[in-house]
């Protein structure tokens, strides 16, 4: 059961009471106009709701925010891990800001989100980024104010990594800025350990918002006249799982449903091992569903979603997608693909090809297999060149190119 994830109403508080002293002491220090925060965000769009927080509590801090890293007095990125080339961006993008410094030593550089939470990558930043002020993980984001309150009281930089399993800390502010998208979270983090994927490790233990909370919110983004609703989540339809609560990822998909208004909403990212048959009849009668389905396929073949822990096979994906098309025949269906995890061989790739032509995806996102450290797959052998994998990854590009002239795009 998990009643002892919540955050604390007392943190909470407590966490106020830091916002309001930073507010205090931003005030004494930017006496003319208030000071800039300028954030970017690497990743999904789990990372982009949790940006929205952060602005949010920036905003209450005292700080405005602003599109140019050149004017701020405060950076932020939040990063992501999933890959070794998104890494490298952060690491280069950070270093660029080094010069900012010179003319503006009041400055606070501020690093958070998925990369962060790895003990090497805050090592790293601690030896080699000296000029970084601030470095947190993802399981503390709402203890930002009392976080900038110590690096603006000490002069010190701050290092706050918990390795707890993750909490869900309600009621923090949020500033939206994704017109008239309004992303959703109803859960965190995520319990399948794909052999390939850092996600487990970085974002901790799945883990459901309460419904009430999460339909409550809802109604006042539609009431706000948010037109896309995108509920969030790695697996959404884990929802509920080892909760006392009493609500499956279909049964919540109603009460959205029943609610009035001019919306349509969008979710992911749905397993293809837990995507139910009674969710797909549920989407087919939901009169405010998009129509857009991401069942992430990964790879085609057998041994290779057995190696990657995926716990479903080819044929079982194969009759999800034929059972949703044959109850919503306009359903736009997008999946995610690996290409070259270790030990696959062409013709092991080939049935990925041949499973993408069965399916005719409205679009892909495929990546280049990247290992990550920690993760089961990134020590098994994998005898395959980058160059090899490239040329497959191209083929597998021309093929969905291919599908969509032949559908007039
Ligand atoms: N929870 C989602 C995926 C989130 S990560 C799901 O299970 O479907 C988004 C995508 O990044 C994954 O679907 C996968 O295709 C890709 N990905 C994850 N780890 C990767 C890695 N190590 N190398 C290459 N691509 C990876
Ligand atoms: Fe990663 Fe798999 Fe979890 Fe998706 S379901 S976040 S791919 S471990
Ligand atoms: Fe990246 Fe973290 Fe999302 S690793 S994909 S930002 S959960």
């Amino acid at each position: 059961m998990q009643e002892d994830i919540f955050v604390s109403e007392s943190e909470l508080l407590k966490q106020k009471e830091y916002s309001e002293k930073v507010n205090s002491v931003l005030n004494a220090r930017f006496p003319v106009e208030p000071p800039k925060a300028f954030i970017h965000t690497y990743g999904c769009q789990g990372n982009v709701a949790d940006s929205e927080h952060i602005k949010g509590m920036l905003v209450e801090m005292g700080y405005v925010l602003c599109d140019d890293d050149s004017q701020a007095d405060f950076i932020l990125y939040n990063t992501c891990a999933i890959r070794e080339h998104a890494e490298d961006r952060v690491f280069g993008n950070v270093g660029a800001l080094k010069k900012y410094k010179k003319d503006k030593p009041h400055l606070i550089i501020s690093l958070c989100g998925c990369m962060m939470q790895q003990e090497h990558i805050a090592e790293r930043i601690k030896k080699s980024y000296p000029f970084v002020n601030l470095v947190f993980g993802t399981h503390v984001t709402h203890r930002l104010p009392e976080l900038i309150s110590k690096v603006l009281c000490t002069g010190k930089r701050v290092f706050c990594i918990d390795e707890s399993e993750g909490v869900i800390a309600e009621g923090l502010p949020t500033v939206r800025d994704s017109g008239e998208n309004a992303w959703l979270p109803i859960m965190y983090g995520c319990n399948n350990f794909c052999s390939y994927c850092i996600v487990p490790h970085v974002r901790g233990r799945e883990r459901s918002r309460r419904p009430e909370v999460i339909i409550d919110e809802a109604k006042k983004l539609v009431g706000e006249g948010y037109k896309l609703i995108t509920l969030l989540g790695q697996n959404v339809n884990s929802y509920g799982k080892n909760c006392d609560f009493r609500m499956n990822f279909a049964q919540l998909i109603r009460e959205i449903d029943s609610i009035e208004g001019d919306f349509k909403f969008d979710f992911m990212t749905s397993h293809p091992r837990d995507c139910s048959f009674e969710l797909l009849d549920v989407l087919a009668e939901s009169k405010h569903f998009c129509g857009h389905l991401h069942l992430p396929v990964q790879s085609g073949n057998n041994r290779i979603l057995k190696e990657m822990n995926r716990h479903y096979t080819r044929e079982h994906y194969l009759e999800l997608i034929k059972y949703a098309k044959d109850k919503m025949p306009d359903v736009d269906i997008t999946t995610d693909i690996i290409v070259g995890f270790p030990g696959e061989t062409y013709e092991e790739f080939l049935d990925t090809l041949s499973l993408v032509k069965e399916v005719e995806y409205g679009s892909m996102f495929t990546f280049i297999y990247s290992p990550r450290k920690g993760t089961p797959a990134a020590s098994m052998p994998d005898p395959f060149t980058k160059k090899e994998k490239t040329k497959w990854f191209l083929e597998l590009l021309k093929v969905q190119e291919e599908i969509a002239a032949a559908r007039g795009e």
